[in-house]
C-alpha cells in the first residue's frame, strides 16, 4: 500500500492511497465499518437489483460508491458532500468512471436537491455523517429525501445511534471501545486530527483542506438520536416502513422503504 506521506512529499498525489488512508482512519473509530457497508449493499440488491441508481449522501471520499461499484458494477452513483478536500479525493479516484458524478452541496440548504442531476433514485445511502446535523435540520433533510426515493426504493442511514434509556450498557461499551482505540493509537493508528494534518501537507489537498476548516472547523456539531427516533422521523417524512437492519453496541443502520 502506498504511504500518503511519501506521495505528498514527492509532489504526486495517489488518490487510491488517500482512500486507503481514510478507510484506516475511519476504521479506528468503527472496526465493523465494512460489515455495515456489506449489509447496506445486500439490502440495495434486495430492493433494486444489480443496476441501481444510487445517491451517496454526505459521501466524503466516496467510500459507499467504491463498495457499490465493486459489488454491483452495473450501478451508477451520485455523491453529494460539502467538504472540498474529501470531494477532491473522491473526484480524483473516480475521474475516469462515467458511472459516477459528484456534487457539492450543503444538506442544510433547503434548495440542495436542485444541484442533483436526477430527481429520482433507487437507493439513497449514508454512513457516519448525519450525526453532524442537529435533530431539527435532520428532520427537514428526511422530508426532502423522501420525494427523491422512487416508490419501493430505499433510504439507509448507518450512524451512531444512542439509546439514552440504557446508560450502563452505553458506558460499558464506550469504555471498552475507547480502551481499544487508545491501544491502537499507541501502536500508530491515525486519528481524525492526525489525518487532517497529513492532508494539509499534500500540495494537492492543502488548499481544499484549509477551506474545509473554514466551513466546518474541526467537526460540525450534531445529535445522535436513537434508532426509534430515526424510524419515526422517516415514517413521518413519508416512508412506508422503517427499522434497523443492522446494529452494533454503539451504532445502527436504519432502512426505510418508500
Ligand atoms: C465522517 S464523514 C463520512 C463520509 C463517508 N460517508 C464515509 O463513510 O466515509 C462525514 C461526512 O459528512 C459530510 N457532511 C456533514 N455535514 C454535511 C452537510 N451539511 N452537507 C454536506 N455534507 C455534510 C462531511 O463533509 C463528511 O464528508
Amino acid at each position: 500500500m502506498t504511504d500518503v506521506t511519501e506521495t505528498a512529499a514527492a509532489g504526486t498525489t495517489d488518490w487510491r492511497a488517500w482512500q486507503d488512508s481514510w478507510d484506516r482512519q475511519q476504521e479506528w473509530y468503527m472496526p465493523d465499518r465494512e460489515e455495515r457497508f456489506r449489509v447496506m449493499l445486500d439490502m440495495v440488491e434486495a430492493f433494486a437489483g444489480p443496476t441501481p441508481r444510487v445517491l451517496d449522501l454526505a459521501c466524503g471520499t466516496g467510500s459507499i460508491t467504491d463498495r457499490l461499484l465493486t459489488r454491483l458494477p452495473g450501478a451508477t452513483s451520485v455523491g453529494v458532500d460539502l467538504d472540498p478536500a474529501l470531494l477532491a479525493i473522491a473526484r480524483g479516484t473516480f475521474a475516469d468512471d462515467e458511472r459516477v458524478t459528484f456534487v457539492t452541496a450543503d444538506l442544510k440548504d433547503p434548495q440542495w436537491t436542485r444541484a442533483l442531476p436526477h430527481d429520482s433514485y433507487d437507493a439513497v445511502l449514508t454512513a457516519t455523517a448525519l450525526h453532524w446535523l442537529h435533530a431539527e435540520p435532520l428532520t427537514a433533510l428526511y422530508g426532502r429525501l423522501a420525494p427523491l426515493v422512487r416508490d419501493g426504493g430505499v433510504f439507509m442511514n448507518a450512524d451512531h445511534m444512542i439509546d439514552e434509556s440504557t446508560p450502563r450498557i452505553n458506558a460499558a461499551e464506550r469504555a471498552l471501545r475507547h480502551a481499544r482505540m487508545d491501544r491502537a493509537k499507541e501502536a500508530g493508528a491515525v486519528d481524525w486530527a492526525d489525518w487532517w494534518d497529513l492532508a494539509a501537507k499534500d500540495p494537492a489537498l492543502a488548499g481544499p483542506t484549509a477551506r474545509r476548516f473554514e466551513i466546518y472547523g474541526e467537526h460540525a456539531d450534531g445529535d445522535t438520536p436513537s434508532v426509534s427516533w430515526h424510524a419515526q422521523a422517516l415514517r413521518t417524512a413519508g416512508f412506508a416502513e422503517a427499522r434497523a437492519v443492522w446494529s452494533s453496541p454503539s451504532d445502527a443502520m436504519v432502512l426505510a422503504v418508500r
